[in-house]
């Protein structure tokens, strides 16, 4: 932290507002992370449980020594309701993040409400990882740090001092329709208004730029440097139904081996826990007589399992005595809700997983029902209330808002305490969440919407899987199977699918064991995009490298890195992966869509055919085709498929050059398993062709070999 201190400096301001005297103040808490604080500042602030910034890294990007506008006008006042900022916006800039939004992307134009929940409510911002950050294409980042249900305006209300200098306008011409009536504002104002309820004070951190880009760097960077996911957790995930004894588990498993299906990691559901709703922590011993036994076959057969529980604790768990007074006072599901502010409930739960699972072999968790209940029905109110009472002081809306991070941190704690890396599934996250290997997921289901979350969760360092399901036909589950694999995780969660859905997409069917006539076909199908996705770990994996050390998020929009072409700015069913690749996704099955390209040249990565910069296509692809493109001067590492990963795999590389001269390419090496990459021990190895000669040099200090090139392919 001393050095720090160097850098920080500190401003104290005063200035009349609303004719009462308030003061804020600035500090510079990291290079280009400004800190503005105002009033009495909230106690349970995400900042309280985040990982330390990479100081290092965040040095690295270019620090212009003042913050990207005046912090001095931002306004805050505390009123009853709690305390308001009020931001100014530039007439042409645009608003991104808020976390995982499902319904909307460029935000500008919308109020939003960053709370918690288990399903979308309108659009007004409720979701499973409402982040209280967005970026601007102004270039620089504005977090909230919050655990209030805090409402953004962003643009949609104008103050009343504005309206003194109005003559002309209004509404002259009587409304016919109550759409028109009520549509929104022609054109948003410029201010952003935000408010924070019950609390009489705020902290505003501001990330600088230059760009938009850096902006999100610096964010992810100053929450810890963007996750480190095991490259096992970038193969195929598999969650079998969630009755499923052993020996079914077993045979599943044994089916995707006999079949050449790539599979890394198998999810078990309820099923497994004595009790499951709410969880015992305890298997189930007439579904799985012999854990130790499935835990070493499925180990044997190459599959990294994990179980899926919630935190809300049964009567009957081991759990439930020693979490009795560290729980809040409402129960879910008749169990305990841990308070996981608590570090002791923290440990006490982490100790028991250690010593019961972790030990034993079990390899990740499935943190499930970690947001809240389904605000819009009254009914199913499953989840505590916000009322809720927690001894170590928080309540239920601030507990709501931290509680997936919190549930995160509680098992990660144990992962890294034993230097082993893992990948959750999570239903929940907030702020400062970069540095969790965790994956978002949910029980909606729209894939248009699936795909604009992808775009939305590299704004606000979140990882994020659109699970695949049961589908409607043949093309559905093709067109989602590719979404899932172009995104952060490819998972098929078949929690209530007695079998693969390629074998079956309709649900009853299915459970009857009643595969489709051409079963076959579609499993064929589904093995080649299976392979393909392992073929793209050597590559993700240097991107999640990236995301780590950089801060640069591994899926990202296209605004991100070309801010400056507007005509970007609305498109939310594109996105980039890495440097070098586009995905537009088909979504509902069709196999037509425009396709806008950003500056270069773009490959179609199935027939080589190029696409200028600075404009839309109509593009048709097959069943056969993946909607995914190249850049050119891209040197792209596709590995030789394998079924799964395992401390000893040495993928097999072909780069594949697109352009007559490329870019370097960096593959990034290390024990994949554990986070010795804390410690230096990793390599980069650079790819390189310039038109004439390939050449392939390894730097660093990890002994292994992960990676062997076989060859070269030029397109
Ligand atoms: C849901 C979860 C599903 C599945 C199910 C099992 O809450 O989103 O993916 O795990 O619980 O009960």
């Amino acid at each position: 932290m001393k050095h720090l201190n160097k850098i920080a400096y500190i401003i104290v301001l005063c200035f009349l507002w609303q004719s009462s005297l308030h003061a804020q103040t600035i500090e510079k808490i990291a290079p280009g992370v400004w800190k503005v604080s105002f009033g009495t500042p909230e106690k349970f602030k995400p900042s309280e449980f985040k990982d330390a910034p990479a100081l290092d890294a965040m040095k690295q990007l270019q620090d212009n020594e003042k913050p990207p506008f005046d912090l001095a006008e931002i306004k805050f006042k505390t009123i009853q309701r709690g305390c308001v900022a009020e931001l100014t916006m530039d007439e042409s800039e645009q608003i991104y993040g808020f976390g995982l939004q499902n319904n909307t992307f460029q935000q500008r134009g919308f109020r939003k409400e960053i709370r918690v929940n288990s399903w979308s409510t309108g659009n007004v911002g409720f979701s499973h990882a409402p982040v209280p950050f967005y970026v601007s294409t102004k270039g620089y980042g504005v977090l909230v740090n919050t655990s209030r249900y805090a409402t953004f305006y962003c643009g949609t209300m104008r103050k009343a001092t504005e309206s003194v200098n109005i003559k002309e306008g209004g509404n002259a011409s009587v409304a016919s329709s109550t759409l028109d009536l009520y549509k929104p504002l022609e054109k948003p104002s410029n201010s952003m208004i935000i408010e924070v309820p019950f609390e009489k004070g705020m902290e505003i951190y501001v990330f600088e730029g230059p760009t938009t880009k850096e902006a999100i760097q610096r964010y992810n960077l100053y929450s810890g440097g963007g996750c480190m996911v095991p490259a096992w957790g970038l193969g195929v995930k598999y969650r079998g139904k969630g009755d499923y004894t052993d020996v079914k588990a077993e045979k599943l498993a044994s089916y995707f081996r006999k079949n050449n299906m790539p599979c890394d990691m198998f999810g078990l559901e309820p099923g497994w826990h004595s009790v499951a709703y709410s969880c015992s922590f305890v298997w189930k011993p007439s579904l799985f007589p012999n854990p130790d036994r499935f835990i070493q076959r499925m180990d044997s057969m190459g599959f990294k399992l994990n179980l899926w529980e919630h935190a809300f604790t049964f009567p009957t768990s081991p759990l439930f005595d020693p979490l009795k007074d560290k729980s809040g006072d409402f129960s879910v599901w008749k169990g305990l809700v841990p308070d996981f502010v608590d570090p002791e409930a923290r440990k006490i739960f982490g100790d028991y997983h250690e010593k019961t699972f972790i030990n034993k072999g079990i390899t990740a968790f499935k943190l499930d029902e970690c947001d809240a209940a389904d605000y819009k029905d009254a009914a199913a109110q499953w989840s505590f209330p916000e009322m809720s009472v927690f001894p170590s002081g928080i309540d239920g809306e601030q507990m709501h808002q931290l509680y997936g991070v919190l549930y995160q941190k509680t098992l990660l704690d144990v992962f890294n305490r034993q230097n082993k890396r893992t990948f959750f599934d999570v239903r929940s996250s907030q702020a400062f969440a970069s540095p969790y290997p965790a994956s978002l997921y949910s029980d909606m289901y729209d894939h248009r919407e699936f795909v604009r979350m992808i775009s939305n969760s590299g704004f606000s360092g979140l990882v994020w899987s659109p699970e695949i399901r049961e589908t409607k036909s043949d093309a559905d589950l093709i067109r989602r199977t590719q979404s899932g694999v172009l995104s952060a995780q490819l998972l098929f969660n078949s929690w209530y699918l007695n079998n693969p859905p390629w074998l079956q997409y309709d649900y009853e069917k299915n459970n009857r064991d009643e595969f489709l006539p051409n079963a076959k076909q579609l499993e064929s199908q589904v093995r080649k995009l299976l392979e393909l996705r392992m073929s793209l770990i050597p590559y993700l994996y240097s991107a999640f490298a990236t995301y780590h050390f950089e801060g640069i998020p591994p899926f990202r929009a296209l605004v991100v890195d070309f801010p400056n072409d507007s005509a970007v700015y609305k498109i939310d069913d594109e996105y980039l992966i890495g440097e070098s690749l586009l995905a537009a996704p088909f979504i509902d099955g069709t196999s037509k869509r425009s396709v806008y390209f950003p500056a270069g040249t773009w490959y179609d990565f199935n027939t080589d055919q190029k696409y200028e910069g600075g404009k839309h296509y109509a593009i048709e692809m097959s069943l056969d085709q993946i909607p995914l493109f190249v850049k050119e001067g891209t040197i792209l590492p596709l590995a030789k498929p394998i079924q799964y990963i395992t401390p000893n795999t040495v993928f097999e590389i072909t780069c594949h050059t697109y352009g007559n001269s490329c870019k370097p390419s960096t593959l990034f090496e290390d024990n994949s398993y554990t986070l010795d990459y804390q410690k230096d021990q990793f390599n980069k190895i650079s790819l390189e062709w310039n038109g004439k000669k390939e050449t392939v040099t390894k730097k660093g200090n990890y002994p292994g070999n992960s990676y062997n090139v076989v060859g070269w392919v030029k397109h």
